[in-house]
């Protein structure tokens, strides 16, 4: 979700939302605005689809007078990035401006209703409910509608809207998406991020869930949606705004890493039923009966996006019943695949990004042989996402390091809600599903216990980083997992890693291991722990290191591996949304022991659209 910048005091707005709006930039985003109040006129606002330097260009023909002004970087989630989805959103009398970061996931209903009493829409988005739902709640004061409005809605938001019938202030409001308060002097800033007024003040106020703000040129006042005045603790941002662009990671990677938990959540907002064993996947709604009649799936990506659908290989056999098999998107392409009962089959395409090219153009070899395609993809409005026939967003943020951290957690997680939604339409049992589903809703938390074992990893990148090489090993879930973690390894710190299935190792690559050889074996306690286990012993037996990804609770793994990483136990299924933390913060620290460029990898690009 992106970008949100304020101003209100004794200066200019415009040029000031502007630079802030620049400073957002490294969060990606694919539209923006601004709108300005030159106190006593209307509202002036400008936005288009496209770079914070395209606004700028607009604005700068003519730049808008006034002190107050909101401005938005917008990450699409709800209707394409063009000029019309772009914010600020108006009302229907085109005098309450707002701008928004979040979802709000009950927009639909809300828009039927206000529709029915004549409100007119301009846009696709979600957050143009909002406008139209102020308008309808104003009576002369700003903060009633808005908090009025707020009890009706159920999503996330971020928040600011100006007014001309209630002017000289700037209301914000909070759930989930980050906001806080910049104190100026003799102005009051608004902002998603430390990073959009930095240049200004770091004297900051962290909005929390649930307040709501009132900005002035003399400063701010905060209460809760009911009401009652809060006060606020003032915090000093002890960051640069370098520093500040990351929140205080020292790399995009690790910030993405650790925005895992709350990618989840996201991803799974609004979808998941876990007590009526249920998952709701509004994008698929056209094509529903026709997923209830596949008999093929066909999952396609390529790089870790591949590494997800290989997992998705095992979740739709095992949880939806259908037979699945998965290609590189570069190999469907062009091997003239048999696709004989096309009305049963259907591609399913992964992509963060939605413009990698071998990925877009095995869609396009579907749609030409009339295979249902549908995506899983990041980047709303992206070219796999215009070219599918349908498909489910990932609501997991822009992903801006090279290496796919948390979009790859978002895949897992969009496949296990589509093997459910798909096996509820089958045989997949109710006890089955709600079992899975309320496991889903629990791995958020199982996550951050994984995350606070950060310095640990740390100390064990100093074990890895002087290795030429490296195997990384998993069977069934988890063999697609070793290949995820010999990826991230190879991309951020340039080390030799493979990944293989555990069972092939005495197939060949065994000869490899010797006592400068170290294996990072997956081994929960799974259905294949045993089998796994025995392949750990071969290795130990010819000197070769070993580091387990285990179960916490596993009191045998330390006789076998020489150390281990342990992990909240969680149903197979799931395993390898939690499996994979570890390997990712790995790679992460052991390129960072190396002097790597983490988040820019040599020869790499965040997305190949190239074939
Ligand atoms: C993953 O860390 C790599 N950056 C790369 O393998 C990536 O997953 C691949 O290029 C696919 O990108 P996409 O998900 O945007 O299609
Ligand atoms: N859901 C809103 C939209 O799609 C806001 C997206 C954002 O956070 O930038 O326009």
């Amino acid at each position: 979700m992106c970008g949100i910048v304020g101003y209100i005091g004794n200066k200019q707005a415009t040029p000031i939302v502007m630079d802030g709006l620049k400073r957002l930039e490294y969060r990606g985003y694919d539209s923006a605005g601004i709108a300005v109040h030159n106190i006593g006129e209307p509202i002036k606002f400008l936005k288009n689809a496209g770079r914070v330097a395209k606004l700028e260009s607009e604005v700068n023909k003519s730049v808008p007078l006034g002190t107050v002004a909101i401005g938005h970087t917008r990450w699409a989630t709800h209707g394409v990035p063009n000029d019309i989805n772009a914010h600020p959103h108006t009302d229907c009398t085109g005098k309450i401006f707002i701008v928004h970061n979040g979802i709000i996931e009950n927009y639909i209903p809300i828009k039927n209703e206000l529709m029915a009493s004549g409100h007119k829409f301009s846009s696709d988005t979600d957050t143009e409910v909002l406008a139209h739902l102020i308008e309808s709640l104003f009576r002369g004061t700003l903060e009633d509608a808005i908090a009025q409005a707020l009890a009706r809605v159920r999503g996330t938001y971020a928040l600011a809207v100006i007014s001309e019938g209630d002017p000289q202030k700037i209301v914000a409001a909070r759930n989930s998406s980050p906001l806080l308060i910049g104190i100026g002097d003799g102005e009051t800033l608004l902002a998603s991020d430390p990073s959009a007024v930095i240049a200004a003040t770091k004297k900051v106020i962290f909005i929390e869930d649930g307040e709501m703000a009132t900005l002035t040129s003399e400063g701010f006042r905060i209460k809760d949606l009911g009401g009652e005045d809060l006060v606020k603790r003032l915090v000093e941002i002890p960051w640069t705004l370098e520093e500040a662009e990351k929140s205080g990671h020292p790399h995009f990677m690790h910030k993405e890493i650790f925005e895992g938990p709350e990618v989840i959540q996201n991803t799974m907002r609004g979808r998941v039923m876990a007590d009526q064993g249920l998952v709701k996947l509004g994008g698929l709604e056209d094509i529903a009966k026709r997923l209830s009649e596949t008999n093929r799936i066909i999952l396609t990506g390529m790089g870790t996006a591949y590494h997800a659908a290989l997992i998705g290989e095992y979740l739709f056999e095992e949880l939806a019943g259908v037979p699945c098999e998965v290609e590189y998107a570069a190999e469907f392409r062009y091997r003239n695949p048999i696709l004989n009962d096309r009305s049963h089959t259907v591609l399913i395409a992964v992509s963060q990004s939605g413009e990698t090219a071998d990925t877009l153009a095995a869609v396009r070899e579907a749609k030409r042989r009339n295979v249902l395609t549908m995506g899983i993809v990041n980047v709303v409005g992206s070219s796999v996402a215009r070219e599918t026939d349908a498909g489910i967003y990932n609501h997991a943020g822009p992903e801006i390091a090279v290496a796919s951290t948390k979009a790859f957690l978002s895949q897992l997680i969009v496949l296990n809600m589509l093997a459910v939604f798909m096996g509820r339409m089958r045989n997949l049992e109710v006890s089955r599903a709600k079992e899975l589903l309320n496991e889903l809703i629990t791995i958020p938390e199982k996550i951050n216990q994984i995350l606070a074992q950060e310095q640990f990893f740390a100390q064990l990148a100093n074990w890895l980083k002087d290795a030429e090489h490296i195997f990384f090993l998993g069977r069934k879930y988890n063999f697609p997992v070793a290949l995820e973690g010999a990826l991230k390894l190879k991309e951020v710190s340039y080390l030799h890693a493979e990944g293989y299935n555990a069972a092939e190792m005495k197939h060949g690559p065994i000869a490899l291991i010797d006592s400068s050889f170290p294996t990072i074996a997956i081994v929960p306690q799974d259905s294949v722990y045993e089998k796994t286990i025995s392949n750990l012993e071969e290795i130990k037996a010819r000197g070769g290191p070993i580091l387990a990804i285990a179960t916490e609770g596993d009191e045998h793994i330390l006789k076998v591996a020489d150390t281990a990483i342990f992990i909240p136990k969680v149903l197979e299924p799931l395993s390898p949304i939690l499996t994979t933390v570890p390997l990712h913060l790995l790679a992460y620290h052991t390129a960072v022991a190396r002097g790597c460029d983490v988040d820019k990898p040599r020869n790499l690009a965040k997305s190949v659209t190239v074939e």
